[in-house]
């Protein structure tokens, strides 16, 4: 991989371009007026991570370019502004100040909206396994500055962890969250959105394990909650209850926290 940044960026840019430079511990090249295809030749790499002023894109030979955006965030957050409900912190039960971790956090939208949720005196912390995309979304909530304050601020308090979720659950004692939440990938990508499919490329496609479910029992204080698409039949699976169940519609569904004495 090779970090560059539009020709003639600003100091700002060029900051942000070699904060990035570290943390993927890549080389900076300046851009000057070399395409993408130019710089791919000139430095023998399939990646480069574009950093402009609308913040870090990586372009990788072959694929849609894949950057952070805070996605269905946004329209969320303004309609939860409005005295809306949002099914996913239903199925949830969250209330402000409750602790999250968001096990599959991808491009953090449902994780934004649980820090809209949860308020201050709350926490959310989300897992991603892949580490691009668990660095340039920690990147992305951290720089992005477009849409309105609640939005901003939430994203400013999700923090990212980038590790195998399993390995994380299992590092943590018990009780040490409200709720643990999973959205794997789905199986069929039908009709997704566009970040999610620039997502898809580069994401972990792995199946939850009944071991994952079984340490996130363990974790959660509450419940346990999982996101699937409208086929999906992992809740069966699993032993989960649907929350509510629409045709068309994503299934959100639940397992409670395990008892002490079942621990
Ligand atoms: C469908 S996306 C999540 C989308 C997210 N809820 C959002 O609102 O943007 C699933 C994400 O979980 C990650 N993932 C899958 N298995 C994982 C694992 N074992 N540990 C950590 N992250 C994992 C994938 O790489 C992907 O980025």
């Amino acid at each position: 991989m090779i970090v560059t940044t539009g020709s003639e960026p600003k100091s700002v840019v060029l900051a942000h371009a070699h904060e990035l430079a570290t943390i993927f511990d890549a080389p900076l090249v300046s851009r000057g007026e070399d395409s993408i295809e130019k710089l791919r030749g000139k430095y023998q790499t399939d990646d480069i991570l574009i950093v402009t002023a609308k913040g870090a894109r990586l372009e990788r030979k072959g694929q849609q370019a894949f950057f952070f955006h805070p996605n269905t965030a946004s329209f969320r957050i303004k309609r939860l502004e409005r005295g809306d409900n949002d099914t996913m912190l239903s199925a949830c039960q969250i209330s402000p100040g409750d602790k999250v971790l968001d096990a599959t956090i991808g491009l953090a939208a449902d994780a934004i909206v649980f820090a809209y949720a949860t308020g201050e005196a709350g926490q959310v912390v989300g897992i991603e396994s892949e580490p691009v995309i668990a660095r340039l979304v920690r990147d992305g909530l951290a720089h992005w500055d477009t849409g309105t304050q609640a939005l901003i601020e939430a994203m400013r308090r999700v923090q990212v962890e980038e590790s195998d979720h399993l390995q994380m659950l299992q590092s943590m004692p018990d009780n040490s969250f409200d709720v643990v939440y999973f959205d794997p990938m789905f199986q069929q990508a039908v009709s997704e959105s566009h970040g999610i499919s620039t997502l898809r490329q580069l994401a972990n496609n792995k199946v939850l394990t009944e071991e994952t479910i079984a340490q996130a029992r363990r974790v959660a204080k509450r419940r346990v909650v999982l996101k699937e698409g409208t086929t999906g039949i992992l809740h069966e699976q699993l032993g989960f209850t649907p929350y509510r169940k629409r045709e068309h519609q994503v299934i959100y569904s639940y397992i409670e926290a395990l008892e002490g004495s079942e621990r």
